[in-house]
């Protein structure tokens, strides 16, 4: 049987970065479903695409090879991350993640992975969605202005220039469109364990989640 472990939570809760750790621990592959997203975006923006053109999009999807190396995503394999991080992305990123048809093929590339490797797999719809049957599922949660000072540190610390007020309002208004979106919205899975973040730190969350792994 695999293994298979749900983060799930709003931006910026430290999903990722609780992951990571969790995944070397106990030797999962680490899926960034949330960089499969802004992937989409990247591409489709690149193209002039708009959320509306559906149909481009999905043609343009079944074009990109993706998958996870050292925690990173590779798109037709290129080492994109830096690109996907960018303000740019974070803005428009939720509007084609509320596309049915993009969501509906993504997440059977993520089903597919997750029945090839043990994974950890974090995102928005993974306890809910992606791995329903996953045994362990956990939900991070901080408040908005908490979140907006971890992403603003680690913007900041890639040299990329940003105001802390503009992405306290780019949170705020993601968790809008995450949590108001007609499809897969965010929600905690009935059976996923909630930890609140704020004011933790890395380590005590990490050993929160790996005792509960251990069990
Ligand atoms: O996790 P991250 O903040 O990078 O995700 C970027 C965006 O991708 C989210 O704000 C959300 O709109 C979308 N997303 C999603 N479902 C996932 C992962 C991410 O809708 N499983």
């Amino acid at each position: 049987m695999r293994i298979s472990v749900a983060i799930d939570g709003p931006a910026g809760a430290g999903k990722s970065t609780i992951a990571k750790i969790v995944a070397k621990k106990f030797n999962l592959m680490y899926i960034n479903t949330g960089a499969m997203y802004r992937a989409v975006t990247f591409v489709s923006m690149n193209k002039d695409l708009a959320p509306t053109q559906v149909k481009n999009i999905c043609e343009e999807i079944d074009k990109m090879e993706m998958h996870f190396e050292n925690d990173d995503l590779i798109l037709n394999g290129e080492n994109i991350n830096e690109r996907l991080t960018h303000p740019d992305i974070s803005k428009n990123v939720s509007a084609y993640a509320s596309i049915r048809e993009v969501r509906q093929k993504l997440v059977k590339l993520q089903q597919e992975m997750s029945l090839k490797y043990d994974v950890i797999m974090d995102g928005r719809d993974i306890g809910t969605v992606v791995l329903k049957d996953a045994p362990y599922k956990f939900f991070l949660t901080a408040t908005a202005e908490e979140r907006a000072k971890r992403r603003f540190i680690e913007l900041t610390e890639k040299n990329i220039e940003v105001e802390y007020e503009e992405i306290l309002e780019d949170i705020i208004r993601r968790d809008y469109l995450d949590t108001h979106r007609e499809v897969d919205p965010l929600t905690m899975a009935e059976d996923a364990i909630e930890i609140d973040t704020t004011g933790l730190d890395i380590d005590g969350v990490v050993n929160k989640i790996s005792e509960c792994i251990r069990k």
